[in-house]
């Protein structure tokens, strides 16, 4: 068997009784960029959530690393090398842009660590960052926002990212920057997991894509299943 980053079997997850993920599985190998795509409502957001223990999980298993990670509590996956950026810009807008990336590294005890890691976000991913360490995130662009959750979720210098929507809403100028940032945090080893909605853009940066359905994987394969029939159907119909 293949070792794989992150391998899902037969998950089934939701709130309370309100179930949303219905034996789902998946694999990520390691260094790839996995795309997740559906309607709205499909469960994508739920994905995420499920593997980083933010809802209940009812069956089945995520592995991450040969390691069953569903009963792991998330300050834990943190530390194990999972980041996640949530759906939404969820920085602290009240907070500086250097707060928030000190944030993103809480469980890091030493201080001259964080801002080690810091200096490393910045310069190699976010200089713009950079120039406005002592701004409130509310004075930043949304396009800045977005870099500035990413960054983040960087400070942990994590094996595996999964981020949620990070272009929605975004000029396509903008995404486009922010895509190209993915691919280089990609290229530097980050395995990702990511959710979009921008077929196109998808299709530019999966190595691996995952439709779903109604909380089902409804299809899989690389880029070339965007071509199949059966896509604009899952979209159009439906629900
Ligand atoms: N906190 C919650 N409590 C109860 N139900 C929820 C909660 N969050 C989401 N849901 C429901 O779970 C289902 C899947 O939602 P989810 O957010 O995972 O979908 P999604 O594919 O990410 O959609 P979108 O493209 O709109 O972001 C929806 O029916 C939604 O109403
Ligand atoms: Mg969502």
């Amino acid at each position: 068997m293949t070792y794989q980053m992150l391998s899902i079997k037969n998950l089934e997850s939701g709130y309370g009784k309100m179930q949303v993920l219905f034996g789902i599985s998946l694999d990520v190998k390691p260094k790839d960029i996995a795309v997740l795509i559906g309607p709205n409502g499909a469960g994508k957001s739920t994905l995420l959530k499920s593997i980083f223990n933010l809802v209940d999980i009812y069956k089945g298993k995520i592995v991450f690393k040969n390691k069953d990670i569903t009963k792991i509590p998330t300050h834990e996956l943190i530390e194990l090398g999972i980041s996640y950026v949530p759906q939404g810009r969820q920085i602290f807008s009240t907070l500086t842009v250097k707060e928030n990336l000190e944030m993103g590294a809480f469980l890091t005890k030493e201080k001259d660590l964080i801002e080690k890691r810091m200096k490393e976000v910045i310069e190699s991913h976010f200089p713009d960052l950079g120039k406005k360490l002592d701004d409130y995130a509310f004075n930043l662009s949304g396009g800045q926002q977005q870099m500035l959750a990413v960054g983040r979720a960087l400070m942990q210098d994590p094996q595996l990212l999964l981020l949620d929507e990070p272009s929605l809403g975004l000029a396509p100028k903008i995404m486009k920057e922010l895509f190209r940032k993915i691919i280089e945090i990609n290229q530097e080893g980050a395995t990702i997991m990511i959710v979009e909605q921008n077929a196109k853009q998808a299709t530019k940066i999966a190595d691996k894509i995952y439709v779903l359905e109604d909380g089902k994987v409804a299809l899989s394969g690389d880029k070339n299943i965007l071509k199949d029939k059966r896509i604009e159907k899952i979209y159009l119909g439906g629900r």
